[in-house]
């Protein structure tokens, strides 16, 4: 579904110039529906009457409505607002407000291609959906920090992240996999996953259902050339080939893009890289994806290096606090609303006690991570998964306070960190 664009042709179709209204946007179901309501007229013309389907290439289900009841006589701007949505609502709302702003009403299939193209961030916002567990099929509205991530994968080869738990990087990798894969020719793209249930899993939420929700049109024209559990293809020679990881995954099937996704519970991570990296000399891309999972193994030793500019790899954080969008919906049972949003009410943490237990940001959301992951007074899995903190999580054999103590007395004996941090 394309809100931005069928918006652009209601106004540019049905409303006409210099009148303000104000819409409301429902993404409740597939295909959307858009209310807009006219304002008080500011040029004399009729108020337009009847609705109008909007027609195109965008999206056949979309449908409008036009009323002119509820006139609000106080607002004299294009102001929508999101009902039943499941998207971040700033986002939508800029988005909508910039339709003023759009001059080339009706791009054609060419240029919509080459926009496409040249933009990942704009072939990702205008066609892809996303499967929701609580929401259903939504739009993939990219989220601020994806965005950033896909400059990120532009500007820099090598990639790594270091992530909060379910902030969207699996999905936004799947997609830029797909971009890469459907715009460019002779692409290959390898995901590496921790095991083979894994990796279909990954071909199939990440990459295939976006692929059978895009347009009609856009799939007539890439029809897959191979479609299994392991790998889509498509004529211009590019594939996508999803596999579990193990020694020789990266060397066999060298890539021009290898996402390692989970990097820190993947087996084999040290015998898979020393295989495969030679292959990336002849100008393989890779990003490694992982929330933390204790210190010593590969993935910590390449995040830490990342961060003190120690290898080639462009380390990329994503903390809890960046994930600044709202869901909102309808709970099936309850049929009480729900919205989770993490950054609502997040505030500094400002006592001694405070800062350990959270670490820099508190917010209702994070409190309630704390309660459901902490254990009987172990909060291992919280700090692990949600702060990022690789001390005493995983397979460490230390506890965090012990490992603590090692670093500071490190640094006091002006040691590297890493001198004491390696436990087998
Ligand atoms: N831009 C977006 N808008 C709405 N939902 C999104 C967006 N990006 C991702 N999601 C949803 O967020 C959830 C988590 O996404 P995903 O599995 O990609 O996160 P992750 O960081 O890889 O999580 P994990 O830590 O479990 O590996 C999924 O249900 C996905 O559909
Ligand atoms: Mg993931």
């Amino acid at each position: 579904m394309n809100i931005k664009r069928a918006c652009v042709n209601v106004l540019t179709n049905i409303l006409g110039n210099n009148q303000w209204y104000e819409g409301k946007v429902d993404l409740a179901y597939l295909g959307g529906r858009v209310l807009v309501k006219k304002l008080p007229d500011l040029t004399g013309a009729e108020p337009p009457k009847e609705a109008e389907e909007v027609k195109g290439w965008l999206d056949e289900e979309f449908d409008v409505d036009l009323t002119d009841k509820e006139i609000n006589a106080t607002k004299q701007c294009l102001e929508f607002s999101l009902k039943k949505s499941a998207l971040p609502l700033n986002t939508y709302t800029f988005e909508l407000m910039n339709l003023f702003g759009v001059d080339d009403p009706d791009p054609t299939t060419e240029e919509v291609i080459k926009r496409c193209k040249k933009d990942p961030a704009y072939f990702i916002d205008h066609f892809c959906k996303i499967k929701h567990p609580n929401a259903g099929i939504i739009p993939f509205q990219l989220f601020s920090y994806q965005r950033n991530c896909l400059k990120d994968f532009k500007e820099n080869r090598f990639n790594i992240f270091s992530k909060t738990r379910q902030s969207g990087i699996s999905t936004l990798c799947g997609a830029y996999a797909l971009w890469l894969a459907m715009f460019f020719k002779t692409k290959t793209v390898l995901i590496v996953s921790k095991r083979d249930k894994d990796a279909m899993e990954f071909m199939g939420r990440n990459i295939k259902f976006v692929y059978n929700h895009l347009p009609k049109w856009m799939q007539a024209i890439w029809k897959p050339v191979t479609n299994n559990e392991h790998e889509i293809g498509f004529s211009n020679g590019s594939k996508i080939t999803s596999l579990p990881s193990g020694p020789d995954t990266l060397r066999s099937n060298s890539s021009s893009l290898n996402i390692i996704d989970e990097a820190a519970f993947c087996p084999h991570m040290n015998d898979m890289w020393a295989g495969g990296y030679p292959t990336l000399q002849h100008g393989g891309s890779v990003v490694v994806v992982s929330t933390s999972n204790g210190i010593g193994d590969w993935y910590w030793k390449t995040w830490t290096d990342a961060q003190d500019s120690n290898n080639e790899f462009n380390p990329i954080k994503i903390d809890w606090w960046e994930m600044d969008w709202v869901i909102e919906y309808d709970d099936d049972i309850s049929h009480k609303p729900i919205r989770i949003a993490p950054a609502d009410n997040t505030r500094k943490c400002t006592t001694k006690d405070e800062i350990a237990k959270y670490g820099e940001y508190w917010s209702p959301w994070l409190e309630t991570q704390y309660r459901q992951l902490t254990e009987k007074g172990n909060d291992a899995k919280f700090r692990q998964e949600v702060l990022r903190d690789f001390l005493g999580s995983g397979n460490s054999v230390l506890s965090r306070d012990t490992l603590l103590m090692m670093r500071s007395q490190a640094k006091e004996a002006g040691q590297s960190y890493k001198t004491v941090n390696h436990v087998d």
